[in-house]
């Protein structure tokens, strides 16, 4: 009955995402110092559990806002519409800005998400990506961290939902078909 339940595969350990995130954390950590004070804008709402975890392996001061973009409906494909449903809540002009995303898909997305924040005059714009899905990608984004490529496969878990659901899940997992499919 749990939600687990719903999940054909896990396609990536707790373990793994954990090792990952670490590695990606000391990666980043070669990069920024106190004086760039990085701000880490996590991208609402699939990211929070990956920021969460990434921010406690940064050993550089840094700060965290957030931006809320939505490019799908309810359902699995993108409609290549991005609407920004909150913005950050400070200036960033002048700062190192680092994107913390949960998943590149189409690249829709971050695209416009990195082409909103260059315009604002940030110092460096760089960004870290849990997931990408590059059998998907139909715009193409530079990504400075990535932590795994997937498959072309609906996965859910660690921030990422289905309809909402699934996000506490603390592995990735690839959705049943079926769920999905009740919907259309
Ligand atoms: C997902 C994901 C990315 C985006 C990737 O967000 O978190 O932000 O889609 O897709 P793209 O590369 O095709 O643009 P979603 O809109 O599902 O919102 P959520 O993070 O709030 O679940």
């Amino acid at each position: 009955m749990g939600l687990q339940d719903d999940v054909a595969r896990v396609l990536i350990t707790e373990d793994e995402l954990q090792t990952r995130v670490a590695e990606l954390g000391w990666a980043i950590n070669e990069v920024y110092n106190d004086d760039d004070r990085p701000l880490l804008v996590c991208v609402l709402k699939g990211a929070f559990i990956f920021l969460a975890d990434l921010t406690r392996h940064l050993a550089m001061r840094h700060e965290v806002d957030f931006m809320e973009v939505s490019s799908y409906g309810a359902g699995t494909e993108s409609t290549g519409v991005v609407r920004i449903l909150l913005d950050l809540e400070q200036s960033i002009e002048g700062r190192h800005v680092l994107i913390v995303e949960d998943i590149v898909d189409s690249g829709r997305t971050l695209a416009y998400m990195a082409r909103n924040l260059q315009t604002r005059g940030p110092a460096s714009l760089r960004i870290c990506a849990l997931l990408s899905k590059p059998a998907r990608r139909e715009v193409d984004v530079e990504l400075d961290w990535v932590g795994f490529e997937v498959p072309n496969e609906f996965v859910v878990g660690y921030g990422l939902d289905y309809a909402e659901e699934y996000r506490s899940l603390p592995f990735i997992g690839v959705l049943k078909e079926e769920v999905y499919a009740k919907s259309g």
